[in-house]
C-alpha cells in the first residue's frame, strides 16, 4: 500500500542504522513495513495494543517479509516497551506517529522513566498539540536532531526528532514554536504560522498563557 506523504516524510527522517526500530501505536504497520524493506534497524518491532490488528499484522509479515529480515509484533501499550530486555550499548530510535500530544506526553515520558541510562532517540509526530508536546520534551531535557514541516491532506503535520543527549555541545535547543522547520519563503509554513496565532489568540480569554504563546509565534523570523 502507497505511504501518505506525512509517513513517507518520516521514513525520510530515519537517516541512521539502529539496532532496533519501534514503529509505536503502528496501526497497520505500513511505516515499519518501509523500514524493514529498506533495513533501517538490525531488528524493527511493530507495537500497538488492538489485538486482531497485530494478529492480522503478523500474519502479513509472515508472508511477505523476507527470511532474512528481523521482525517482531508487540500487542502492548507502548508505555511498556521491552527496551530493558536488549543489550546497553544497542541504539533504539522510537517513532509515535498520528496520536495526540497529550497521549505522546505521557509515553514518552513513561519510556523514558522506565529506561533512564539508556540513549534513545524519538522521531514524534502529533495530530494536536505539537506545543504542548515541544514544552514537555524540553522539560524533559530532550534535544533537537531535526525538525519538519508540512501539509498532507489539508492537515499541518510538524514531525519532531529528539534525543537524550549527554553532550550538549553537538545538540541544538528544542524550541516551543519550532526553529529548524519553518522556512517563511513557503506560503504554506507563512499560513500554518497564521493559523497557530489565530488557534492561541482565540484562547486567550481563557487561558493567561495563550499571550505569550502568540508573542512567540509572532516573534519567529
Ligand atoms: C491513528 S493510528 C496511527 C497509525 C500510524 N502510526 C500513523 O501515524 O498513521 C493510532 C493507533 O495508536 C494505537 N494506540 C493508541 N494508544 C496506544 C498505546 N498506549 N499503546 C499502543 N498503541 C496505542 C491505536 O490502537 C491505533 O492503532
Amino acid at each position: 500500500m502507497a505511504l501518505s506523504r506525512r509517513l513517507n516524510q518520516i521514513d525520510r527522517m530515519v537517516t541512521k542504522h539502529y539496532s532496533h526500530i519501534w514503529d509505536c501505536c503502528c496501526d497497520h504497520g505500513l511505516l515499519g513495513m518501509k523500514l524493514l524493506e529498506r533495513s533501517a534497524a538490525d531488528a524493527l518491532h511493530f507495537v500497538d495494543m488492538v489485538e486482531p490488528l497485530m494478529c492480522e499484522l503478523e500474519a502479513q509479515l509472515k508472508k511477505y517479509a523476507a527470511p532474512t529480515d528481523n521482525w517482531q509484533v508487540h500487542c502492548l501499550d507502548v508505555a511498556h516497551l521491552p527496551i530493558a530486555q536488549t543489550p546497553a550499548e544497542d541504539s533504539h530510535l522510537v517513532i509515535i506517529a498520528g496520536v495526540g500530544g497529550d497521549l505522546m506526553i505521557e509515553l514518552v515520558t513513561k519510556i523514558l522513566a522506565n529506561n533512564p541510562s539508556r540513549v534513545i532517540e524519538f522521531l514524534l509526530c502529533p495530530v494536536y498539540q505539537q506545543y504542548k508536546l515541544r514544552l514537555a520534551l524540553i522539560k524533559l531535557g530532550l534535544n533537537l536532531e531535526a525538525e519538519y514541516l508540512l501539509r498532507d491532506n489539508k492537515q499541518f503535520y510538524e514531525i519532531i526528532h529528539v534525543t537524550v543527549n549527554n553532550d550538549p555541545a553537538r545538540s541544538e535547543q528544542l524550541s516551543p514554536v519550532g526553529s529548524l522547520m519553518w522556512d517563511f519563503s513557503q506560503p504554506e509554513h507563512r499560513d500554518y504560522r497564521l493559523r497557530m496565532i489565530e488557534h492561541y489568540r482565540r484562547m486567550q480569554n481563557n487561558n493567561p498563557k495563550a499571550a505569550e504563546v502568540v508573542k512567540q509565534y509572532r516573534e519567529l523570523k
